[in-house]
């Protein structure tokens, strides 16, 4: 795709070049010369008319082909639909990942291994999303009732940056996500971390029942306490994630416990009320939720 865009980028620079120039030398070459009479007119040059509808209908159709064959490996033939290694499933206003060989789960950062192609299909929960990770592949709406899929690869191990590309409501934008493209090892590590239970150690107890009190496990998933909801996200592993609210703010202790006093100040119209916890049970919730990396 990157060599289509430069390719492109050449071919319109030259073009731009040669009628700079020409119109330049033009308005020299012909430019007033104090004379009173009208110049001598001449009509139609058959050859030239030629030559200039004949070149550009050339190189239009040399970038229809280019682009063309470029399309028809950006996106993976749907018919029959291919089966998806991942599937992402986009909320007002988060990621959803589903992980289809291991069974593991997460949100907002999206784990691949590094150098393989990978069929993600794209769901939605609600209203249009689109997911747009610049440069892992193309941009595709997420259409409610209406699978699409693409293919995600990364040559390199790293982190790439992805957005919501399309408008979705009050926070589309924040709904911002992650790929970590990582070594097959230690993405098999990550994975294999995500399936297992939250930590239940002396200093979550009093945390998860906050949890249970409020009934957070309506709306949020918990490895080994709760794994039906998706309205929101999992947060077995949230302790690991590198953000709160899918990029509204960074994460950690403080941040997560003035996000669960009152998320609606943080995120304004996210689907996460404010249940007015005290500074307590927020510091003990925040303990508990940030306990498993
Ligand atoms: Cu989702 Cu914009």
């Amino acid at each position: 795709m990157a060599g289509l865009f430069e390719t492109t980028l050449v071919i319109c620079a030259v073009i731009f070049l040669i009628v700079a120039t020409a119109v330049v030398y033009n308005v020299w070459r012909f430019r007033s010369c104090g004379e009173t009479s009208e110049p001598r007119q001449s009509h139609g040059y058959k050859k030239l008319e030629i030559a200039w509808t004949a070149i550009p209908a050339a190189i239009v159709l040399v970038l229809l082909i280019m682009t063309a064959s470029v399309m028809s490996k950006t996106v993976p033939d749907s018919d029959p639909p291919p089966k998806a290694d991942l599937t992402i499933i986009a909320h007002q206003w988060w990621w959803e990942a589903r992980y289809a060989a291991s069974g593991a789960r997460a949100a907002n950062e999206i784990h691949i291994p590094v150098g393989k192609r990978w069929v993600v299909q794209l769901l939605s929960a609600d209203v249009i999303h689109d997911f747009w990770a610049p440069s892992l592949g193309p941009k595709m709406d997420i259409v409610p009732g209406h699978p699409n899929c693409i293919w995600v690869e990364a040559d390199q191990p790293g982190e790439y940056m992805g957005a919501c590309a399309e408008f979705c409501g009050a926070q589309h934008a924040w709904m911002r996500f992650t790929v970590v493209a990582q070594p097959e090892a230690d993405f098999n590590a990550w994975q294999q971390r995500q399936l297992q239970p939250i930590a239940t150690n002396s200093t979550a107890v009093a945390g998860r029942r906050v949890f249970e009190q409020f009934v957070c496990a309506n709306c949020h998933s918990i490895n080994g306490l709760s794994t039906n909801a998706t309205a929101g996200p999992d947060l077995t592993h949230l302790g690991g994630r590198q953000t709160i609210g899918a990029g509204v703010i960074s994460n950690s202790f403080d941040n997560l416990v003035r996000w669960l006093k009152d998320p609606q100040a943080i995120k304004p119209s996210c689907l996460m009320p404010s249940f007015n916890l005290t500074d307590q049970q927020a510091g003990q919730l925040a303990l508990f939720l940030e306990g498993s990396p």
